[in-house]
């Protein structure tokens, strides 16, 4: 086999896909890497797509309705009892409402304004800072409560260890308010999708520190048993990628393009070429592994 189409069919089977030139349709933007924080604010009017959740008067993305329902099924076969859903998305007002609420009842229990409004500020987000607006959060309780020690309980506990092979983070991690701005909530999980929420889980990341890497790395390639996917960080949607499932406005700057291709796929197309060259086998074992 010429070294000319050694190379072509290499190309053809890359795990890294190539940029070429084009545009992606800004139509597609699928908004699931979305970052809402006080810095990263959403437009009064945002009003994402939602679909209404079974039979409940909860609203979700259709995305994240599919993979709660999921992972709540799942968590009822392990636990026995799959903890209740609390909130999902919210508007604006609803928002708003909550948030003067709070600062309300701590003023009313004697607090002075500014501690109300900072004490408000680590649990409550500010309208247009909430990530629920986004239809992407969930907060889950076992009473209707929302404290600290869910975590203690055996739902808190699965949540913060499964919760990611269903594409939801745990988006205010202990340790990580610094970069949140929000105190520590083992009840609300996000939904980024996979295998955003596998790479976050695995590196102790929260979205905040994952959109950060990624602006300054460019991208990861990540294997898991089925796939190898590539996420890559771009400035603008004048660029495309092969293999495509997803990309997604970050609110901060830029855009998050996800591709994947099938390991098995990938296997079989460069054991054909196996032994003709040893980049070959070097690439099938860099695929296998
Ligand atoms: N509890 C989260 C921070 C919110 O209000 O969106
Ligand atoms: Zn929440």
């Amino acid at each position: 086999m010429s070294k000319t189409l050694i190379i072509a069919l290499l190309t053809s089977i890359m795990i890294v896909t190539t940029a070429f030139g084009g545009s992606l349709d800004k139509s597609e933007d699928s908004k699931l890497l979305m970052l809402v924080n006080s810095e990263h604010m959403v437009d009064k009017d945002f009003d994402p797509d939602r679909v209404q959740f079974e039979d409940t008067y909860y609203y979700l993305r259709e995305e994240a309705a599919d993979a709660l329902d999921r992972m709540l099924n799942d968590m009822e076969k392990d636990l026995g009892e799959a903890p209740m859903i609390i909130s999902t998305y919210r508007s604006y007002e609803k928002q708003e409402t909550l948030y003067n609420t709070n600062v309300d009842g701590a003023v009313a229990a004697g607090a002075g304004i500014a501690d109300a409004i900072e004490a408000t500020g680590r649990y409550i987000a500010l309208p247009g800072a909430s990530e629920h607006h986004t239809a992407l959060a969930v907060d889950l309780s076992n009473d209707g409560s929302v404290e600290e020690n869910f975590i203690e309980t055996e739902a808190g506990v699965w949540l913060s260890e499964h919760c990611h092979e269903y594409g939801f983070i745990v988006r205010y991690p202990k340790e990580k308010e610094k970069y949140t701005g929000i105190g520590y909530e083992p009840w609300h999980i996000r939904y980024v999708g996979e295998p955003h929420s596998d790479i976050m889980y695995q590196n102790n990341w929260c979205l905040e520190e994952y959109i950060e890497y990624l602006k300054e790395d460019g991208s990861i390639i990540w294997k898991d048993g089925e796939n190898i996917w590539g996420v890559y960080y771009v400035d603008s949607l004048e660029c495309s990628y092969a293999n495509i499932v997803d990309f997604s406005e970050t609110n901060c700057g830029g855009y998050i393009v996800t591709t994947c291709r099938n390991r098995n796929s990938l296997l079989g197309k460069a054991q054909t070429l196996k032994g003709h060259t040893e980049l070959m086998d070097k690439l099938i074992s860099r695929i296998a592994a």
